[in-house]
């Protein structure tokens, strides 16, 4: 389903995720701070080698059942490579090595910092000396010579495109050696500049609704995590092919983008907490000074410049076209929905579905992760939210929405709505037991494409890709810290919407494009306000009866 998508990885597949804003650093905390991720994830390779993170086992729902755990032991031996028809991704199996290694990425320049000498672990401290030298290694030589050709901009383009430049740029033998060793990392650690307050300026001026943590707005941050902001600012310090970029930048905001193919948010976020907790300990900071090592040097034929330029301008396209907004309904959260005996999970979708409803008179075909986990090597399936018992409900939430206090429809309202919830929660654990429909349909597709001489016809029948075109891509993303996850829409006229139910809050992160008349993210978030505030009072009025 990723590899043979031919679309941009930035804004189209790649998520990225906030974290807790630290305080503004100084660029020893910094560095101490990269050099922690580098030494945790050092460890959990090692973890990861002897096959050694704890078998998980489903909380609920035929609890107790064994969970797949092959998406973890992708994470940090993983990298996509564009091909054509569809990308390829190298995974190398977990085995101990002699020789562990992560790339630092800073002003456009990517270096390399050996982790283990000798087969022991590098300290700490001589890590966080080694970035440290990077960055001023990095900063005078932008200031010298101008920022460096950013080979990194090769991989924001779309699939096909990048994967013929790749050829020309692996003429040279020295790229290849330069390709491979951001292949083979164990992850990368971006040394951001900061995204100007000005950025996303739009949702700073308009009445906004999010949350704050100094100048920067939560919305800006995410920017920052999705695609670096452009190639005047971070997006050419990424290579978007590697599954783990951790960011960060002196002003203390901080967080990853991930390739989603090897692994589901649930496995990269686990990780990335793990890690989170470790940086809470006090860092080690740089004792002495190292010399930086050398920057990879490209080969750079005259038409790879010209590549370059190209995907800047695309790149830059695209995420100026992103309209994101991260909203914090700070009403009510996952306690008060379970107070009321229902899934919060399942309230949430229909909270959306009536978001959507009130903006659009319709409702329109939703996806919803579910996970498959119980099943040997499952990843997602799709909860199919636009039931019929949802459109029953969200008509009826309407017309009493309109009719205000005085409607005598409530009770019929919350008839309905029990009937929409009882029939989401039943999609929602069919399609975690395994009862879905879509990557079954997938695989007979792909089945029926690799050996019958045509397609049967269901799959080209406009209701396929009518049923096929989410205009409304969800995912719950649920953590543990103060953190949210977000991603583009999957289709031009849709939402992306991701969600963390927290205990009295949900943070949702907002997608679309601006270049659709039909969306706005604005307007979506005041609808699935409405939306959630209305369906408290529905509820309410059943517990004063
Ligand atoms: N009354 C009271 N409490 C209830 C309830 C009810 N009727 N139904 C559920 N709850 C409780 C649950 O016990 C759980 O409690 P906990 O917080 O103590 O664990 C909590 O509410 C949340 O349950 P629910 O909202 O039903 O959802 P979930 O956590 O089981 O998640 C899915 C549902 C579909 C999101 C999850 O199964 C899944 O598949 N997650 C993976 C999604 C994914 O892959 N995302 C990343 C894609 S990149």
């Amino acid at each position: 389903m990723y590899l043979g998508n031919t679309l941009a990885l930035p804004v189209n597949s790649n998520p990225g995720m906030v974290l807790p804003p630290r305080s503004p650093m100084t660029l020893a905390e910094q560095c101490a701070l990269a050099a922690r991720l580098a030494t945790g994830l050092l460890k959990h390779k090692e973890v990861l080698d002897h096959g050694g993170i704890a078998q998980e086992r489903a909380t609920s729902r035929e609890k107790g059942q064994p969970l797949c755990m092959t998406q973890f032991y992708r994470l940090l031996t993983t990298c996509r490579v564009p091909s054509v028809p569809r990308d390829m991704l190298i995974t190398e199996p977990c085995s101990p090595r002699s020789q562990e290694h992560i790339i630092v990425a800073c002003k456009n320049q990517f270096y390399v910092i050996f982790l283990k000498k000798d087969g022991c672990a590098v300290g700490e401290d001589l890590i966080a000396a080694a970035v440290q030298g990077i960055v001023k290694d990095a900063t005078a030589r932008s200031s010298m010579n101008g920022l460096q050709p950013a080979v990194g901009l090769l991989t924001t383009d779309r699939r096909d495109t990048w994967a013929q430049v790749r050829e020309l740029l692996a003429q040279s033998d020295k790229n290849c050696d330069n390709m491979e060793l951001i292949q083979s990392s164990l992850a990368l650690i971006c040394m951001d500049d900061p995204l100007p307050t000005s950025f996303n300026y739009r949702a700073l001026t308009d009445n906004y609704k999010g949350h704050k943590v100094g100048a920067r707005d939560e919305t800006n941050m995410a920017h920052q995590m999705i695609h670096g902001g452009g190639s005047a600012f971070n997006t050419s310090n990424r290579w978007f092919d590697k599954t783990m970029q951790f960011v960060l930048s002196s002003d203390g905001v901080w967080g990853f983008c991930y390739e989603h193919s090897p692994a589901e948010g649930v496995a990269v976020v686990q990780l990335v907490e793990q890690l989170l907790k470790q940086t809470e300990e006090p860092l080690t900071y740089p004792k002495t000074s190292i010399p930086a090592p050398q920057p990879l040097q490209w080969q750079l034929s005259g038409p790879l410049h010209q590549h370059i330029q190209n995907a800047a301008s695309n790149v830059n396209s695209l995420l100026q076209d992103l309209d994101l907004y991260i909203y914090r309904f700070l009403g009510y959260g996952k306690d008060s929905i379970k107070l009321c005996k229902v899934s919060p999970d399942a309230y949430i979708q229909l909270a959306l579905q009536l978001a959507y409803f009130r903006l659009n008179q319709k409702l329109t075909a939703t996806y919803e992760s579910a996970g498959t986990r119980r099943f040997r090597m499952g990843r997602v399936d799709c909860i199919r939210s636009a039931s019929l018992e949802a459109m029953a409900w969200v008509e009826a939430m309407c017309r009493l929405e309109a009719e205000g206090a005085a409607s005598n429809h409530s009770e019929m309202c919350l008839e309905l709505y029990d009937k929409a919830v009882a029939k989401q929660t039943l999609e929602m654990v069919d399609n975690i037991l395994g009862q879905g429909i879509d990557i079954h349909l997938l695989g007979l597709n792909k089945a029926a494409k690799e050996n019958l001489h045509s397609e049967p016809e269901i799959f080209l029948d406009k209701a396929f890709s009518k049923l096929n075109h989410f205009s409304l891509s969800t995912s719950q993303v649920s953590t543990v810290s103060d953190s949210f996850m977000g991603y583009g829409p999957v289709v031009h006229d849709g939402y992306g919407a991701s969600y963390n139910p927290r205990k009295d809050s949900i943070i949702f992160c907002l997608s679309a494009f601006k270049s659709c008349e039909s969306t706005s993210t604005w307007k979506f978030a005041n609808s699935l306000e409405k939306s959630l505030l209305s369906m408290q009072q529905l509820l309410a009025s059943r517990s004063r009866k």
